[in-house]
Protein backbone atom coordinates (compact mmCIF):
# COMPACT_ATOMS: atom_id res chain seq x y z
CA UNK A 1 0.00 0.00 0.00
CA UNK A 2 1.33 3.99 -0.70
CA UNK A 3 2.65 5.66 1.95
CA UNK A 4 0.44 8.72 1.63
CA UNK A 5 -2.95 7.52 1.88
CA UNK A 6 -4.17 4.83 4.31
CA UNK A 7 -5.92 1.56 3.83
CA UNK A 8 -9.11 2.48 5.82
CA UNK A 9 -12.40 0.11 6.01
CA UNK A 10 -14.00 2.37 4.10
CA UNK A 11 -11.69 1.67 1.53
CA UNK A 12 -12.50 -2.45 1.66
CA UNK A 13 -15.96 -1.17 0.98
CA UNK A 14 -15.39 0.43 -1.78
CA UNK A 15 -13.05 -2.45 -2.80
CA UNK A 16 -16.13 -4.70 -2.83
CA UNK A 17 -18.72 -2.50 -5.15
CA UNK A 18 -16.56 -4.13 -7.70
CA UNK A 19 -17.53 -7.75 -6.85
CA UNK A 20 -21.02 -5.87 -7.16
CA UNK A 21 -20.60 -4.58 -10.70
CA UNK A 22 -19.38 -7.64 -11.99
CA UNK A 23 -22.08 -9.78 -10.96
CA UNK A 24 -24.73 -7.44 -12.51
CA UNK A 25 -22.88 -7.48 -15.18
CA UNK A 26 -22.43 -11.26 -15.72
CA UNK A 27 -26.16 -11.69 -14.97
CA UNK A 28 -26.87 -9.23 -17.61
CA UNK A 29 -25.06 -10.51 -20.15
CA UNK A 30 -26.22 -14.23 -19.44
CA UNK A 31 -29.56 -12.49 -19.89
CA UNK A 32 -28.53 -11.53 -23.24
CA UNK A 33 -27.95 -7.62 -22.64
CA UNK A 34 -24.78 -7.80 -24.59
CA UNK A 35 -22.39 -10.42 -25.15
CA UNK A 36 -18.92 -10.66 -23.36
CA UNK A 37 -17.40 -14.03 -23.20
CA UNK A 38 -14.98 -12.81 -20.54
CA UNK A 39 -17.32 -11.78 -17.14
CA UNK A 40 -17.91 -15.47 -16.29
CA UNK A 41 -14.40 -15.68 -16.05
CA UNK A 42 -14.19 -12.91 -13.37
CA UNK A 43 -17.30 -13.81 -11.01
CA UNK A 44 -19.19 -16.48 -9.51
CA UNK A 45 -23.06 -16.56 -10.72
CA UNK A 46 -25.41 -14.82 -8.38
CA UNK A 47 -27.44 -16.88 -6.39
CA UNK A 48 -30.84 -14.44 -6.42
CA UNK A 49 -31.77 -12.26 -9.60
CA UNK A 50 -31.52 -8.70 -9.94
CA UNK A 51 -34.54 -6.38 -10.50
CA UNK A 52 -34.80 -5.93 -14.34
CA UNK A 53 -34.20 -2.28 -14.30
CA UNK A 54 -30.92 -3.01 -12.35
CA UNK A 55 -30.00 -4.88 -15.71
CA UNK A 56 -31.52 -2.20 -18.04
CA UNK A 57 -29.10 0.15 -16.29
CA UNK A 58 -26.13 -1.47 -16.57
CA UNK A 59 -27.26 -2.15 -20.25
CA UNK A 60 -27.41 1.58 -20.69
CA UNK A 61 -24.15 2.39 -19.02
CA UNK A 62 -22.23 -0.34 -20.95
CA UNK A 63 -23.72 1.19 -24.52
CA UNK A 64 -22.61 4.71 -23.60
CA UNK A 65 -19.20 3.76 -23.24
CA UNK A 66 -19.17 1.84 -25.97
CA UNK A 67 -20.56 4.39 -28.10
CA UNK A 68 -17.25 7.08 -27.16
CA UNK A 69 -14.74 4.22 -26.99
CA UNK A 70 -15.84 3.78 -31.11
CA UNK A 71 -16.16 7.77 -31.63
CA UNK A 72 -12.76 8.05 -30.05
CA UNK A 73 -11.17 5.14 -32.08
CA UNK A 74 -12.87 6.66 -35.09
CA UNK A 75 -10.77 9.73 -34.82
CA UNK A 76 -6.90 8.03 -33.70
CA UNK A 77 -3.99 9.28 -36.38
CA UNK A 78 -1.78 5.87 -34.54
CA UNK A 79 -2.21 4.15 -32.02
CA UNK A 80 -3.72 4.63 -28.80
CA UNK A 81 -3.45 4.01 -25.21
CA UNK A 82 -6.29 3.27 -23.01
CA UNK A 83 -6.48 4.28 -19.31
CA UNK A 84 -8.90 2.44 -17.18
CA UNK A 85 -9.38 4.11 -13.92
CA UNK A 86 -10.72 2.08 -11.18
CA UNK A 87 -11.04 -0.74 -13.55
CA UNK A 88 -12.13 -3.37 -10.99
CA UNK A 89 -12.38 -6.44 -12.99
CA UNK A 90 -13.80 -4.83 -16.10
CA UNK A 91 -13.25 -6.97 -19.38
CA UNK A 92 -13.01 -3.93 -22.02
CA UNK A 93 -9.32 -5.43 -22.57
CA UNK A 94 -9.87 -8.62 -23.83
CA UNK A 95 -13.78 -7.47 -25.74
CA UNK A 96 -11.36 -4.68 -27.25
CA UNK A 97 -8.17 -7.04 -28.48
CA UNK A 98 -11.22 -9.02 -30.31
CA UNK A 99 -12.00 -6.58 -32.85
CA UNK A 100 -9.57 -4.14 -33.25
CA UNK A 101 -5.48 -3.73 -32.65
CA UNK A 102 -5.64 -0.25 -33.04
CA UNK A 103 -4.87 0.14 -29.12
CA UNK A 104 -1.52 -0.20 -28.69
CA UNK A 105 -1.40 -0.22 -24.88
CA UNK A 106 -3.91 -0.71 -22.29
CA UNK A 107 -3.32 0.53 -18.74
CA UNK A 108 -5.28 -0.27 -15.30
CA UNK A 109 -5.64 0.75 -12.23
CA UNK A 110 -7.30 0.14 -9.33
CA UNK A 111 -6.44 -0.86 -5.28
CA UNK A 112 -3.56 -3.60 -4.83
CA UNK A 113 -5.93 -5.55 -3.06
CA UNK A 114 -8.36 -5.42 -6.37
CA UNK A 115 -5.37 -6.14 -8.68
CA UNK A 116 -3.71 -8.73 -7.32
CA UNK A 117 -6.89 -10.73 -7.61
CA UNK A 118 -7.25 -9.99 -11.35
CA UNK A 119 -3.79 -10.83 -11.44
CA UNK A 120 -4.62 -13.98 -10.07
CA UNK A 121 -7.85 -14.84 -11.94
CA UNK A 122 -5.43 -13.40 -15.09
CA UNK A 123 -3.12 -15.90 -14.95
CA UNK A 124 -5.19 -19.14 -13.65
CA UNK A 125 -7.26 -19.00 -17.06
CA UNK A 126 -5.69 -19.57 -20.84
CA UNK A 127 -8.54 -17.60 -22.73
CA UNK A 128 -7.47 -14.11 -20.91
CA UNK A 129 -3.72 -15.05 -20.65
CA UNK A 130 -3.57 -15.65 -24.75
CA UNK A 131 -4.55 -11.80 -25.47
CA UNK A 132 -2.19 -10.28 -23.28
CA UNK A 133 0.96 -12.50 -23.90
CA UNK A 134 3.41 -11.43 -26.32
CA UNK A 135 5.33 -13.99 -29.18
CA UNK A 136 7.53 -15.25 -26.27
CA UNK A 137 4.62 -15.30 -23.42
CA UNK A 138 6.40 -12.91 -20.91
CA UNK A 139 4.32 -11.65 -18.46
CA UNK A 140 6.04 -9.97 -15.65
CA UNK A 141 3.96 -10.12 -12.21
CA UNK A 142 5.53 -7.72 -9.50
CA UNK A 143 4.53 -5.26 -6.41
CA UNK A 144 3.99 -8.13 -4.65
CA UNK A 145 1.62 -9.90 -7.19
CA UNK A 146 -0.56 -6.88 -7.88
CA UNK A 147 1.11 -5.54 -10.73
CA UNK A 148 0.61 -7.43 -14.27
CA UNK A 149 3.03 -6.17 -16.71
CA UNK A 150 2.66 -7.72 -20.24
CA UNK A 151 3.23 -6.38 -23.97
CA UNK A 152 0.55 -4.10 -24.61
CA UNK A 153 -1.33 -4.48 -21.57
CA UNK A 154 -0.33 -2.85 -17.54
CA UNK A 155 -2.47 -3.81 -14.58
CA UNK A 156 -1.38 -1.50 -11.51
CA UNK A 157 -2.21 -1.43 -8.04
CA UNK A 158 -2.47 2.30 -6.80
CA UNK A 159 -4.56 4.22 -4.76
CA UNK A 160 -5.85 7.18 -7.01
CA UNK A 161 -5.83 9.22 -4.23
CA UNK A 162 -1.50 9.48 -4.38
CA UNK A 163 -0.62 11.40 -7.38
CA UNK A 164 3.09 10.66 -7.26
CA UNK A 165 2.01 7.25 -7.09
CA UNK A 166 -0.51 7.60 -10.12
CA UNK A 167 2.19 8.90 -11.68
CA UNK A 168 4.58 6.34 -10.96
CA UNK A 169 2.03 3.55 -12.21
CA UNK A 170 1.57 5.42 -15.24
CA UNK A 171 5.87 5.45 -15.99
CA UNK A 172 6.14 1.44 -15.58
CA UNK A 173 2.85 0.90 -17.77
CA UNK A 174 4.63 2.98 -20.39
CA UNK A 175 1.71 5.65 -20.81
CA UNK A 176 3.00 8.23 -23.42
CA UNK A 177 2.09 11.94 -23.29
CA UNK A 178 2.13 12.14 -27.00
CA UNK A 179 -0.50 9.27 -27.85
CA UNK A 180 -4.49 9.52 -28.50
CA UNK A 181 -5.40 8.64 -24.76
CA UNK A 182 -9.03 7.20 -23.65
CA UNK A 183 -9.17 7.72 -19.94
CA UNK A 184 -12.21 5.87 -18.44
CA UNK A 185 -13.99 6.63 -15.57
CA UNK A 186 -16.71 4.03 -14.45
CA UNK A 187 -18.94 4.54 -11.28
CA UNK A 188 -15.27 5.44 -9.71
CA UNK A 189 -14.45 8.87 -8.71
CA UNK A 190 -17.94 9.00 -6.45
CA UNK A 191 -15.87 7.05 -4.21
CA UNK A 192 -12.82 9.66 -3.77
CA UNK A 193 -13.55 12.84 -2.15
CA UNK A 194 -14.20 15.80 -3.72
CA UNK A 195 -10.59 17.57 -3.55
CA UNK A 196 -8.85 14.37 -4.21
CA UNK A 197 -11.05 13.26 -7.57
CA UNK A 198 -10.42 17.32 -8.99
CA UNK A 199 -6.58 17.18 -8.22
CA UNK A 200 -6.83 13.46 -10.17
CA UNK A 201 -8.94 15.07 -13.08
CA UNK A 202 -6.22 17.89 -13.69
CA UNK A 203 -3.11 15.86 -13.38
CA UNK A 204 -4.82 13.57 -16.16
CA UNK A 205 -6.35 16.51 -18.30
CA UNK A 206 -2.05 18.06 -18.05
CA UNK A 207 -1.22 14.60 -18.87
CA UNK A 208 -2.69 13.90 -22.29
CA UNK A 209 -3.15 16.26 -24.20
CA UNK A 210 -4.95 14.63 -26.66
CA UNK A 211 -7.21 12.83 -24.71
CA UNK A 212 -11.26 11.93 -24.28
CA UNK A 213 -12.16 11.40 -20.44
CA UNK A 214 -15.41 9.28 -20.45
CA UNK A 215 -16.76 9.82 -16.85
CA UNK A 216 -20.34 7.55 -15.55
CA UNK A 217 -21.71 8.41 -12.30
CA UNK A 218 -24.73 9.45 -10.24
CA UNK A 219 -25.97 13.22 -10.81
CA UNK A 220 -29.42 14.68 -9.34
CA UNK A 221 -28.94 13.62 -6.51
CA UNK A 222 -29.82 16.50 -4.35
CA UNK A 223 -34.20 15.28 -4.69
CA UNK A 224 -36.02 12.42 -2.13
CA UNK A 225 -34.72 9.59 -4.69
CA UNK A 226 -31.01 11.14 -4.42
CA UNK A 227 -31.10 10.93 -0.53
CA UNK A 228 -31.93 7.02 -0.56
CA UNK A 229 -28.85 6.76 -3.22
CA UNK A 230 -26.75 9.21 -0.74
CA UNK A 231 -27.42 6.39 2.08
CA UNK A 232 -26.73 3.28 0.29
CA UNK A 233 -23.27 4.90 -0.80
CA UNK A 234 -22.61 6.08 2.26
CA UNK A 235 -23.30 2.20 3.47
CA UNK A 236 -20.70 0.94 0.66
CA UNK A 237 -17.86 3.42 1.94
CA UNK A 238 -18.47 6.27 0.00
CA UNK A 239 -16.76 9.26 2.28
CA UNK A 240 -18.56 12.02 0.91
CA UNK A 241 -21.11 12.54 -1.95
CA UNK A 242 -19.92 16.10 -3.20
CA UNK A 243 -21.66 18.71 -4.70
CA UNK A 244 -21.02 17.72 -8.38
CA UNK A 245 -23.15 14.86 -7.44
CA UNK A 246 -25.98 16.98 -6.59
CA UNK A 247 -25.94 18.94 -10.18
CA UNK A 248 -26.90 17.92 -13.12
CA UNK A 249 -24.49 16.58 -15.54
CA UNK A 250 -24.27 20.14 -17.30
CA UNK A 251 -22.78 21.46 -14.02
CA UNK A 252 -20.44 18.29 -13.53
CA UNK A 253 -18.72 19.40 -17.50
CA UNK A 254 -18.32 22.70 -16.38
CA UNK A 255 -16.04 21.26 -13.41
CA UNK A 256 -13.95 19.21 -15.74
CA UNK A 257 -13.15 22.69 -18.16
CA UNK A 258 -12.27 23.81 -14.64
CA UNK A 259 -9.78 20.68 -14.48
CA UNK A 260 -8.35 22.06 -18.01
CA UNK A 261 -10.30 20.15 -20.42
CA UNK A 262 -10.82 22.19 -23.51
CA UNK A 263 -14.12 21.02 -24.22
CA UNK A 264 -17.08 19.02 -22.03
CA UNK A 265 -20.33 17.90 -22.47
CA UNK A 266 -22.99 15.91 -19.93
CA UNK A 267 -26.13 14.06 -20.68
CA UNK A 268 -28.55 12.00 -17.90
CA UNK A 269 -28.73 8.29 -18.66
CA UNK A 270 -32.18 8.69 -19.34
CA UNK A 271 -31.32 11.48 -22.35
CA UNK A 272 -28.79 8.63 -23.76
CA UNK A 273 -31.04 5.62 -23.32
CA UNK A 274 -33.82 7.85 -26.14
CA UNK A 275 -30.14 8.27 -28.22
CA UNK A 276 -30.42 4.94 -28.75
CA UNK A 277 -32.40 3.23 -32.18
CA UNK A 278 -36.04 2.08 -31.51
CA UNK A 279 -34.86 -1.23 -32.53
CA UNK A 280 -32.16 -1.54 -30.06
CA UNK A 281 -34.33 -0.42 -27.49
CA UNK A 282 -37.21 -2.74 -27.97
CA UNK A 283 -34.88 -5.72 -28.01
CA UNK A 284 -33.41 -4.63 -25.10
CA UNK A 285 -36.99 -4.22 -23.91
CA UNK A 286 -38.03 -7.92 -24.64
CA UNK A 287 -35.62 -9.45 -22.78
CA UNK A 288 -37.28 -8.96 -19.67
CA UNK A 289 -40.52 -7.21 -18.52
CA UNK A 290 -40.14 -4.56 -16.34
CA UNK A 291 -43.00 -3.66 -14.02
CA UNK A 292 -41.38 -0.51 -12.32
CA UNK A 293 -41.03 1.95 -15.75
CA UNK A 294 -41.09 4.67 -13.39
CA UNK A 295 -38.07 3.70 -11.56
CA UNK A 296 -36.15 2.58 -14.27
CA UNK A 297 -36.67 6.12 -15.55
CA UNK A 298 -35.84 7.99 -11.82
CA UNK A 299 -32.48 5.74 -12.19
CA UNK A 300 -31.45 6.86 -15.18
CA UNK A 301 -32.15 10.57 -14.11
CA UNK A 302 -29.53 10.07 -11.53
CA UNK A 303 -26.50 8.43 -13.70
CA UNK A 304 -24.61 10.90 -16.05
CA UNK A 305 -22.40 10.46 -18.58
CA UNK A 306 -19.75 13.45 -18.94
CA UNK A 307 -17.26 13.58 -22.01
CA UNK A 308 -14.36 15.50 -21.74
CA UNK A 309 -11.56 16.09 -24.49
CA UNK A 310 -8.31 17.63 -24.97
CA UNK A 311 -6.75 18.79 -27.96
CA UNK A 312 -8.53 19.37 -31.65
CA UNK A 313 -9.01 15.67 -32.82
CA UNK A 314 -11.76 14.61 -30.42
CA UNK A 315 -13.60 18.36 -30.38
CA UNK A 316 -16.63 17.10 -32.09
CA UNK A 317 -17.44 13.82 -29.96
CA UNK A 318 -21.08 14.05 -28.89
CA UNK A 319 -24.12 11.93 -28.10
CA UNK A 320 -24.76 10.45 -31.78
CA UNK A 321 -22.08 12.06 -33.36
C1 LIG B 1 -18.12 0.19 -8.63
S1 LIG B 1 -16.54 -0.44 -9.00
C2 LIG B 1 -16.47 -0.13 -10.75
C3 LIG B 1 -15.49 -1.02 -11.46
C4 LIG B 1 -15.40 -0.81 -12.97
N1 LIG B 1 -14.99 0.53 -13.29
C5 LIG B 1 -16.74 -1.14 -13.60
O1 LIG B 1 -17.44 -0.21 -14.01
O2 LIG B 1 -17.09 -2.31 -13.67
C6 LIG B 1 -15.46 0.86 -8.36
C7 LIG B 1 -13.99 0.51 -8.49
O3 LIG B 1 -13.21 1.68 -8.19
C8 LIG B 1 -12.13 1.28 -7.39
N2 LIG B 1 -11.67 2.43 -6.57
C9 LIG B 1 -12.43 3.25 -5.81
N3 LIG B 1 -11.65 4.14 -5.17
C10 LIG B 1 -10.37 3.91 -5.54
C11 LIG B 1 -9.12 4.49 -5.21
N4 LIG B 1 -9.03 5.50 -4.35
N5 LIG B 1 -8.01 3.98 -5.79
C12 LIG B 1 -8.08 2.93 -6.65
N6 LIG B 1 -9.25 2.34 -7.00
C13 LIG B 1 -10.38 2.81 -6.45
C14 LIG B 1 -12.70 0.17 -6.52
O4 LIG B 1 -11.69 -0.63 -5.92
C15 LIG B 1 -13.56 -0.58 -7.52
O5 LIG B 1 -12.87 -1.58 -8.19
Amino acid sequence: MNKLVSWSEEDEAVAATNSDATECKRGAVELGYWSDPYVRLFSRPRAERRAPEIHRGYYARVRAVEMFIHQFLERCDSKCQVLNLGCGFDTLFWRLRDVTQAVGNFIELDFPTVTAKKCQIIKRNKQLLEKITNEDGEVAIRAGGADLHADGYHLCGVDLRDEPGVLRALTAAGARPDAPTLVLAECVLVYLREDAANRLLRLLAQQFPKQVLVVYEQCNLDDKFGEVMIRNLVARGCGEVGARHMDAPGAAAGRLLAAGYDAAKGWDMDTVWRSLSEEERARVEALEPLDERELLQQLHAHYALTVASRGDLFADIDLNA
